[in-house]
């Protein structure tokens, strides 16, 4: 009788209790959840997908498993923001259906109804996406992947699968998947842009439906390490020229292992891109930042997002109710570097909305004593005098530290995250992490976006990027900054930045 009281008393308290834990850390709140990036409310998430401004609207899908914390059947999970920092998340657009999972893609405006999927002069949004069969795949075919229309006939709140999907259909290329599609107003046309094992193929069509293939681009250029995922084709204004960027994602193969961006500036001739030299560069050298693609329809504007992830061990990153966030969003540019082109990236004005105090310190202090008590979420700026060894330290109390700097003799910026907390879940996470320098001025400048578990590293205007999540026990609140040589730092700044969440207090 007394046992069976005492566990009935057992059961009533830790149910108590677990009422109170979950009263008291609502959704947005557990400790490694991120500030000021987009998560989902809960579970796993991958890419960004089908992102579109449309009145005043900024869409943003993604890779989304509604059941669990690691990738399963592809959904197209939903979020819309008017400024791109506040995020509302809906529910689910695109399901997975008898054609298989909903893999990544784009969405368009089809202002002038080219598709004739909008009635009564409505214009529809239409999103073009992969289909992938896993039916197709268990059984070892080769045509697993092809690409279907879905679309919108109120503003992009819900979406509706077109009956005659697929539009373009598998040639027996296992890999053949992420379309982008873009309006191309030279050809009055649509381009689709998909990523076909080690290449991109270029199609054109003029109602979204009909494909015809124009193009190749990638057998022999770019990196090779793994196959690519997820282009994006679209153009930028540098000195009055105009270049077309295009974007590839890799995995594995990027610059410091596993899943990573590059980039190549050249022409579209409308059929086929030809790259304006031969290197391979990287929209962010980092391990964090995967898939990226613009946003269509913001005009001269391109404005970036990646998920801030690694397929080496995004599955297995120590968050419990969900996995996975995106970057800040980056307006890109076009920058000429000692008669080199380059794409740069920088945090969206738009930022500046959830800035709150900002903090100017007296440099040479800084040297001598530490910060003692950062805020949770922020953005550190500041200029070296000279290009010499230094290095950023953020830290706790029981000795986890996260060292972020730049290394003179190899002209590379890094970031060591072997000592940052929790690491041990993949041996590939403590791996060094460098970008190089590409400047020659003669003194450096640093932009870090620091959130509850992600630092965004932006160097020299935007040229040398990494993106890095890390997993501290305690939260970083120590700042410290070393250096060998004598040097000065100017207009250090810490500002402080606002949860974007609303039931964070
Ligand atoms: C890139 C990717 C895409 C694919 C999707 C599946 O991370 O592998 O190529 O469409 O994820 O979730």
């Amino acid at each position: 009788m007394l046992k069976r009281f005492l566990l009935l008393t057992i059961w009533v308290l830790s149910m108590l209790f677990l009422k109170a834990q979950v009263k008291n850390n609502p959704a947005y709140h557990e400790r490694y959840r991120l500030q000021v990036h987009f998560s989902p409310k809960e579970k796993w998430m991958n890419d960004p997908n089908g992102m579109v401004y449309y009145k005043g609207v900024y869409h943003l899908f993604f890779q989304y498993y509604p059941k669990d914390i690691v990738w399963g059947p592809m959904h197209w999970g939903h979020a819309v923001s008017k400024d791109l920092i506040h995020w509302k998340q809906l529910p689910i657009a695109l399901y997975p259906d008898s054609l298989g999972y909903i893999f990544s893609g784009s969405a368009v405006v089809d202002e002038h109804n080219t598709s004739g999927l909008g009635k009564k002069g409505q214009v529809p949004l239409v999103a073009i996406f992969t289909h992938h069969d896993p039916k197709l795949e268990t059984a070892g075919a080769s045509n697993v992947q092809n690409e279907s229309l879905a679309y919108s006939l109120d503003e992009g709140n819900t979406w509706i699968k077109y009956k005659g999907n697929p539009v373009l259909k598998n040639p027996g290329i296992k890999d053949f998947r992420d379309p982008n599609v873009r309006w191309y107003e030279p050809g009055k046309e649509w381009i689709m842009t998909l990523a076909t094992k080690d290449r991109v193929t270029f199609y054109s069509s003029p109602n979204l439906k009909n494909w015809t293939k124009t193009g190749e681009f990638g057998k022999a250029e770019g990196a090779h390490g793994g196959v690519w995922e997820c282009p994006d084709l679209f153009q930028l204004k540098l000195n009055d020229k105009n270049y077309w960027v295009l974007l590839v994602s890799i995995n594995p193969g990027g610059p410091n292992g596993g899943s990573a961006t590059q980039y190549f500036i050249g022409d579209f001739n409308g059929k086929t891109f030809t790259p304006a030299d031969n290197k391979t560069k990287w929209i962010d050298f980092g391990p964090d930042d995967y898939a990226g693609v613009t946003w269509d329809n913001t005009g001269k504007r391109k404005i970036f997002i990646g998920w801030m992830s690694n397929w080496l061990y995004a599955n297995q990153v120590p968050t419990r109710k969900w996995r996975n966030a995106m970057t800040i969003p980056r307006e890109l540019s076009l920058k000429q570097i000692n008669g080199e082109i380059f794409l740069s990236s920088n945090p969206v004005k738009e930022l500046d909305i959830i800035k709150l105090k900002a903090v100017t310190t007296d440099a040479s202090e800084l040297f001598k004593n530490r910060v003692k008590s950062l805020p949770k979420q922020y953005i550190i700026t500041f200029n070296t005098d000279k290009v010499i060894d230094y290095s950023v330290i953020l830290s706790n109390s029981i000795g986890e530290k996260l060292v972020i700097g730049y290394h003179k003799k190899d002209n590379t910026y890094f970031i060591d995250r072997t000592k940052s907390g929790v690491v041990a879940f993949n041996a590939e996470f403590t791996k060094p992490i460098i970008a190089p320098r590409f400047t020659n001025s003669t003194y450096s400048n640093l932009k870090l976006i620091v959130d509850a578990s992600s630092v965004e590293l932006f160097a020299d205007g935007g040229l040398s990027n990494m993106t890095s999540m890390f997993f501290p026990k305690k939260s970083f609140d120590r700042l410290d900054i070393q250096s060998q040589q004598a040097m000065v730092i100017k207009d250090f700044t810490i500002t402080e930045l606002k949860s974007i969440w609303p039931d964070k207090k």
